[in-house]
């Protein structure tokens, strides 16, 4: 089966993405797959990569522009066109699946989902609906709450609205957080503890995006849960995995996770009471089926001082970087890195 690995692309998370794809890459069964790996520039174009072998010692794997520009052709079934080069048109052979191992705008949001869709080519992950709702906080909040499930308070603006700052935290008390309504891995979220820091904390979320989150402050773990769907449609939930912000950072922010190496602790499973775990478990299987998920979901939640569970977030595209739960909270429960994405790419074919 061949399968094109897609990864980079035009979101803020490019470098994420590319650190994901190297333990993708490597953790791909070879014997099985016939590997392609397509490197997404920032401006969005698409390099079909000269090796498919996967960047070693926690490096990202490559972005070279060596290789030849691709695109999927409507309806082709995976089939690539390339773009001539110096009056040469390369051959590139089709592919069976696309897995596209992309966070953020353009990759999680269902937009290359439509592209596969168009292409009419098989792709891992989740449909055009639920990335798009999952990829927007203000949306998937209304999904989750609707489905019974609790959720951080929040207020949604848009760019134009106007917004007062006694009002927020009147409604939501201090401090509170600003977040880009779409986009991950903590880009343009900032804490506010007072009126001061609050006009720069929504300029900064609304560099990112047209519409913004202004959510309450959880004081709470943050727990995790990876979901694994088969091919059959039956769901595998793991044990909740824990992530511990240590040292300086005041929130799990972008420098905690992936340039302080002492950032923060991942532990796998969380030292939660069983009924805490199994209530996680519970409410990431609700979650996942409340955004009409497929294949894959981390979901993740604050777990307060009195036991209680929120629903922070559902990542359609969880990290798989050396740092990143999903896979390792799905080996915790004995499903190893290349089985996930043996029934990954099993599920895309069925
Ligand atoms: N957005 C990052 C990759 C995550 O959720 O893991
Ligand atoms: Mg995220």
């Amino acid at each position: 089966t061949r399968v094109a690995i897609l990864y980079g692309g035009r979101s803020a998370e490019h470098d994420v993405s590319r650190l994901s794809a190297a333990n993708v890459l490597k953790a791909i069964d070879r014997t099985r797959y016939e590997v392609m790996p397509i490197a997404i520039s920032r401006s969005g174009k698409w390099l079909l990569q000269p090796s498919s072998e996967a960047a070693g010692d926690g490096a990202g794997a490559p972005v070279s522009e060596d290789g030849a520009e691709v695109a999927l052709l409507p309806g082709g079934k995976g089939r690539l066109v390339a773009v001539p080069q110096g009056g040469v048109q390369p051959e590139v052979p089709p592919v069976e699946v696309v897995f596209p191992v992309l966070h953020g705008p353009f990759g999680e949001d269902g937009s290359v989902q439509g592209y596969a869709e168009v292409a009419d080519v098989a792709y891992v992950g989740c449909g055009i609906l639920a990335s798009a709702a999952a990829m927007d906080k203000d949306v998937a909040k209304r999904l989750l709450r609707e489905a019974g499930l609790g959720v951080a308070r929040s207020v949604t603006l848009h760019r134009n609205d106007t917004h007062s700052f006694q009002e927020i935290a009147g409604a939501l008390g201090l401090p509170f957080f600003a977040k880009p309504a779409r986009q991950g891995s903590s880009f343009g979220v900032s804490k506010v503890d007072d009126r001061d820091g609050f006009e720069d904390a929504v300029a900064t979320a609304f560099r990112y995006d047209g519409k913004a989150l202004i959510e309450e402050f959880v004081d709470g773990r943050e727990i995790e849960c990876s979901v694994l769907q088969r091919a059959d449609g039956s769901l595998t939930v793991s044990l909740p995995g824990e992530i511990i912000p240590a040292g300086k950072h005041g929130f799990y922010t972008y420098e905690a996770k992936y340039l302080d190496a002492d950032g923060a602790v991942v532990r796998v499973p969380a030292d939660v009471p069983a009924t805490v775990a199994d209530e996680a478990r519970a409410m990431a299987r609700q979650a996942f089926l409340a955004l009409g998920c497929e294949a894959m979901a981390r979901v993740d939640f604050f777990l307060r001082a009195d036991g209680s569970l929120l629903v922070n977030e559902v990542n359609t595209l969880p990290g798989f970087t050396d740092i990143s739960m999903y896979a390792k909270a799905l080996a915790a429960i004995g499903i190893g890195y290349s089985q996930v994405i043996d029934v990954l790419i099993e599920h895309a074919l069925a």
